[in-house]
């Protein structure tokens, strides 16, 4: 088990990529505690963790709430005197372009999809830095590397988060601590249901797929969590700054 003893926090672990990512640290021995709004997703994920053998808690948090975030880390740093992993997850994607995108809809976007990251590691670094290591994980996309039809909000975020990803790198190395990001492509979850309503259902989503991504479908939650695994722990112990692209191609041609 690569990674026992150690404690990981996942924000969005109540369903996805996030649960997914949860299921495997735990199953490589870390306690994981699943963060999430969703308390009764945030529980199955933990009730799922159990059921396999593992550790896990939940902590219902709305990571853009930065008082309760910051009680939340605050209990975990004390209970278990140690935060190993930290994996910024959840996130939300709004359409529409400049003109389009609901202002509000944009602030929403940076809010949970750059500024509670960075809050969350802002909460976390001091215990990382007294052990003197740790891991954080930040989920971009395969948006904060390519131009994204329509989606001026979602890919500023997932940009930013990169850009963000590489300084926090830069700035905390020599304290023992790497940060990298994930940038998934299309990943069969809860995740795109908008976008397949827009789309006109299940079946042209599929086909929009085949055609835009070289493996020709999309990503099972099981090709994401192997990614996640490799970053969160030591097999990725030389890697900081870094961006980790898992998009079936996409973004080749
Ligand atoms: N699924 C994809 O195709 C895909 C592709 C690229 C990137 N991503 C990224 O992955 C992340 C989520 O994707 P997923 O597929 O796992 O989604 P999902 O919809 O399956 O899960 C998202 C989870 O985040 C939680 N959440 C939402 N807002 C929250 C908040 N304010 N506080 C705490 N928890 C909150 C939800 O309750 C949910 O459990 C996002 O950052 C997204 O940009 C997803």
């Amino acid at each position: 088990m690569i990674l026992k003893d150690r404690v990981a926090i996942v924000t969005g672990a109540g369903s996805g990529i996030g649960r997914a990512g949860a299921l495997i640290m735990a199953r490589e021995g870390a306690h994981v505690i699943v963060a999430d709004i969703d308390s009764a997703n945030a529980e199955e994920t933990a009730s799922q963790i159990a059921k396999a053998g593992g550790t896990a808690e939940s902590l219902v948090v709305d990571v853009m709430d930065d008082q309760a975030l910051d009680a939340g880390i605050a209990k975990i740093a004390a209970r278990h005197g140690r935060i190993d992993i930290l994996h910024n997850h959840a996130g939300s994607q709004v359409a529409g372009n400049l003109e389009e995108v609901a202002v509000s809809g944009f602030d929403t976007s940076w809010n949970l999809n750059v500024r509670a990251h960075f809050m969350a590691s802002r909460f976390v670094m001091p215990v990382m830095k007294k052990a003197g290591k740790g891991v954080i994980l930040n989920t971009s996309s395969s948006s904060g590397v390519l131009y994204d039809r329509e989606m001026i909000a979602y890919t500023t975020s997932k940009h930013a988060v990169i850009a963000m990803t590489r300084q926090m790198a830069g700035d905390y190395a020599r304290f023992g601590i790497r940060v990298n990001a994930l940038c998934p492509g299309w990943v069969d979850t809860p995740f795109n249901a908008p976008f397949i309503a827009q789309m006109g259902g299940r079946s042209a989503i599929e086909g929009y797929i085949a055609e835009k991504v070289p493996l020709g479908r999309w990503a099972d939650v099981s090709e994401i969590a192997e990614p996640i695994l490799f970053l969160v722990s030591d097999r990725s112990s030389y890697m900081t700054g870094q961006i980790l692209v898992v998009d079936g191609g996409e973004t080749v041609v």
